[in-house]
């Protein structure tokens, strides 16, 4: 079978205090009253023959309420504590057959132009069926330093590299022949998993383990902290020389961090001043004085300010404020 695998595990912490473990990013109904998560199951519905939410014990409930209002019925894998991507996308392959192919997307992505991303997907399931894990690559606009890069020669991958540091990022986009990984990726579930095992064995071990003590989805909590943290792309992309690459032509936002949200506003007509201040969260009318590209963060509970270049240390905000919790 064909199965669309929803990576449900951020908080979204580089979008706090938008986004916060008990209301992830994914769930804010903030576009037509739906939310991203409802978006990416909609996009993927004709694509696939079954469905799979790997997410976890904090928003299994969230995740729960989007498929009851769709009448989807699921395959449902719920950690007990998040491992990162590299064992959630095991735990995924574990629960499949070895000749299934896996689509694996996140659920926080904004994506438009369908016949495009159903192309690109229908492309990377007949180079997926020939035993290659796909990427999916955006043409860059910017050395964001919060992807990872995918150094390309036709639809062959050269090389892959997470979250370059901003002098790399730099060097990529003056090379030219480097794509930014979407974070999407289509395999058969076997490949994925001989791979970890080449490259990661202690992460293919105890997810391995971890996974054939589940109950009903379920995954323990002690097998769990016992695996490494690591994502996919540190763990498999980049070491593996089965790589390929699809273009993705459609259009694509990673809401990920608040500069590609204030990126994606301005798309949408949303106001920025003439220095480039945002307000996000409030329509109060707001000022800036003698400010520069200035992100105002409005919400209930708490609010941010920030500029816009420090965006992506927000994650780093947010990890200290949790620990004083
Ligand atoms: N179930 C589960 N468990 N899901 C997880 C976990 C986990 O422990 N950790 C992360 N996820 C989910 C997130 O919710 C998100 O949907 C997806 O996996 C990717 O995780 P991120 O934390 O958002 O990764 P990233 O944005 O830093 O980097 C990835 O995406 C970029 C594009 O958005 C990488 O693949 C980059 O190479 C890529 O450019
Ligand atoms: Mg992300």
């Amino acid at each position: 079978s064909i199965i669309h695998v929803i990576l449900t595990g951020g908080v979204g912490s580089r979008l706090w205090p938008l986004s916060r473990k008990s209301m992830p990013k994914q769930y804010l109904e903030i576009f037509e009253e739906k939310s991203l998560f409802e978006m990416t199951v909609e996009r993927n519905a004709n694509l696939a023959d079954k469905v799979m939410v790997v997410g976890n014990i904090d928003n299994c409930h969230l995740s729960e309420k989007v498929m009851k209002k769709l009448g989807k019925d699921y395959i449902n894998i719920v950690e007990s504590t998040p491992r990162n991507t590299a064992a959630a996308i095991a735990f995924a392959a574990f629960a499949s057959q070895s000749d299934d192919i896996l689509i694996i997307t996140p659920s926080d992505h904004i994506i438009d132009e369908m016949d495009k991303y159903n192309e690109a997907i229908k492309n990377a399931i007949t180079k997926a069926s020939e035993g290659y894990i796909v990427t999916f690559g955006i043409v860059p606009t910017k050395p964001e330093t919060g992807y990872g890069y995918i150094e390309s020669k036709g639809d062959d991958v050269v090389s892959f590299r997470e979250k370059p540091n901003s002098v790399t990022a730099k060097s990529f986009i003056a090379q030219g022949n480097f794509l930014w990984n979407s974070g999407m990726f289509c395999f058969k579930a076997g490949v994925l998993l001989d791979e970890l095992k080449a490259y990661q064995p202690e992460v293919y071990e105890k997810s391995k383990k971890a996974w054939e003590n589940n109950k009903n989805g379920n995954l323990n909590l002690d097998l769990s902290l016992d695996i490494p943290s690591i994502s996919i792309d540190y763990a498999v992309m980049e070491r593996s020389k089965k790589i390929k690459v699809v273009p993705a032509a459609f259009a694509w936002s990673d809401l990920g961090s608040f500069e590609s949200v204030y990126d994606y506003l301005i798309t949408k007509g949303h106001f920025v001043d003439k220095f480039g201040n945002m307000v996000i969260g409030s329509d109060k009318h707001t000022t800036f004085l003698g400010l520069k590209n200035t992100i105002f963060v409005y919400t209930d509970t708490a609010n941010l300010i920030l500029q816009k270049e420090n965006s992506q240390d927000v994650k780093d905000l947010y990890g200290e404020l949790e620990s004083k919790n």
